[in-house]
């Protein structure tokens, strides 16, 4: 699966903004990578206030992208290069702007139409305080207060506005915006926040900061995170799903173990939910061993498979988090520095390992778009440019998400590198023209190179079986075997020796695959023996 994100594509118009006629000018790429299927991240019509899940009508594209009829011919488009289209969903808030926080505003304070989200009176004199303690993921309290003096619930930005789940308007709205594209032939859908539908109506207190953006919460009961109640809203959108043939649903759910996301992956809920263990981990062989022993045997245990990512459009892009030294926080860091601590020749070398180590796992695998050219994080973006709502709502403290949403650099010339004829919406690192697609077209040892090889055989050899055996080898080196395909990946500082009687069929390092015997550090490669 390869995740395009929409604004930050290709940009069909000149306006700066990637877009839908983008996105069907691209197709013939995207089919020339191998892959499945496409993940496109919110396009509806919204303020992209926070880059789209700020939804204002989920049966409208937004103008910036396009239309319906745009939307529709991509789909058919794509299907007919062989590439399914799955849409993102976004159910626990609306935007702002949406006709039912709009119509909720002008209502009276317990009205039904406030109903269909959470509005509250608040505590202490006069209700001048929130009704709860809950911390936006974002930074700053989690509820706003209307001049009426009702104060409404949003765990994101304040623009977002989080719906009621207990509602049978909304249950009822949200099973029909799903058959609403069913209908117009989209293969799946993702789920955001998957995990934060259903919040606990007694209002408790935590006492605590919320959890940062994306990372797991550990604590029990938790009032508004992986609450049970989620189960049998999700069965509802599966028995709508499996009315159509072959379509699928993966979760965005951020919970504390294998044993809660196994509850997702239930054979009357999700396809697939997000595994993103591997993008809170260091460079670590022992950690990167215990999270696919663990997750290949548990998944299995409940019948299903594991669902890899590396990188999405929440994280920093991990060539750059793999040349930070272990142990730093790479959120502060993009603002916070040191900048000079960053080995960034290292850390591309190591991402690309880490992506062939991905490809040969058993499962599905999620590619970023950029993954395949080696894309790092746009790290230095100067604060005047910075649209990510974090940044206002952490008070200045975080950076927030814009460094992994750069237009991608398809061209290496031109205004915006072969973007769009307009300035793009976020400026591109002058050097990107060097990993441009063009650059890397002309280079059979590309990165790009290698995502295609390695996406081939994984199509005819890979996915015929979701067997991994550990193939015995050095600690620091990960090596298991998946059939006719035997992964090596040295995660050490010395080269190691590869046994004898294998032939390299792709190595992330294009000195590697001559060189035989001995396989380099930061460096993986595909044996067939
Ligand atoms: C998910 C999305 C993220 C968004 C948030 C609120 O985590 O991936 O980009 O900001 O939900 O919708």
């Amino acid at each position: 699966m390869y995740q395009v994100y929409p604004r930050s594509f290709a940009d069909g118009n000149g306006d700066g903004t990637g877009d839908i006629a983008g996105i069907r000018s691209r197709i013939p790429y995207l089919a020339s990578l191998g892959i499945d299927a496409i993940w496109i991240n919110p396009w509806y019509r919204s303020p992209l206030a926070d880059g789209g899940y700020d939804v204002a009508d989920y049966r409208e594209i937004e103008a910036r992208y396009g239309t319906i009829d745009g939307a529709a011919a991509l789909i058919s488009e794509a299907n007919e290069a062989g590439i399914k289209v799955i849409v993102d969903v976004v159910p626990n808030h609306t935007s702002r702007e949406h006709p039912w926080f709009v119509e909720a505003l002008a209502a009276e304070p317990g009205s039904a139409a406030r109903n269909r989200y959470h509005f509250q009176p608040g505590k202490g004199a006069d209700g001048a305080e929130p009704p709860t303690d809950w911390t936006s993921v974002f930074g700053g309290p989690s509820w706003s207060r209307l001049p009426d003096g009702d104060w409404y619930l949003h765990l994101f930005d304040s623009s977002q506005p989080d719906l009621n789940w207990e509602n049978p308007e909304v249950r009822a709205e949200f099973l029909s915006i799903l058959e609403f594209w069913l209908e117009r032939g989209v293969d799946g859908f993702r789920v955001d926040v998957a995990h934060g539908l259903v919040k606990d109506m007694t209002w408790p207190d935590m006492e605590s900061e919320t959890d940062e953006l994306l990372t797991a919460n550990s604590q029990e009961n938790h009032p508004f995170w992986d609450r049970d109640g989620i189960h049998p809203i999700v069965r509802e959108w599966r028995a709508l799903v499996d009315r159509y043939e072959d379509r699928m649903m993966v979760a965005e759910a951020w919970v504390p173990s294998l044993e809660r996301l196994a509850l997702y992956l239930r054979p009357d809920e999700y396809h697939q939910s997000f595994s993103f263990d591997f993008v809170g981990t260091d460079w670590d062989p022992s950690e990167f061993r215990r999270i696919i022993t663990e997750s290949t045997t548990k998944t299995a245990t409940i019948g299903s498979t594991t669902t890899w990512v590396l990188n999405n459009h929440d994280v920093v892009r991990h060539p750059t988090r793999y040349g930070l030294p272990n142990g730093t926080n790479w959120r502060a860091w993009l603002l916070d520095g040191p900048h000079d601590i960053l080995d960034a020749e290292l850390g591309a070398r190591r991402a690309l390992a880490a992506n062939l180590m991905l490809l040969a796992l058993p499962g599905s695998a999620y590619l970023y778009q950029g993954d395949e050219l080696g894309l790092p994080e746009a790290w230095d973006l100067p604060i005047e440019v910075l649209d990510d709502p974090v940044w206002e709502r952490s008070n200045h403290t975080r950076k927030g998400r814009d460094g992994c949403r750069v237009p991608i650099p398809w061209t290496s010339d031109g205004p915006s590198l072969g973007f769009g004829d307009g300035e793009p919406w976020l400026p591109q690192p002058p050097e990107w023209a060097e990993i441009s697609v063009e650059a890397q077209e002309a280079d059979p040892n590309s990165p790009l190179a290698m995502h295609r090889k390695a996406l081939a055989i994984r199509a005819e050899e890979l996915v015929v079986s979701e067997t991994l055996t550990w193939v015995d080898s050095a600690p620091e080196v990960i090596a298991f075997n998946r059939g006719t395909i035997e992964c090596w990946m040295n995660m050490g500082t010395t080269a190691v020796d590869l046994p004898a009687d294998a032939a390299i069929v792709v190595a992330s390092d294009s000195g590697q695959a001559t060189s035989g015997a001995s396989l380099k550090p930061n460096t993986a490669v595909w044996l067939r023996r």
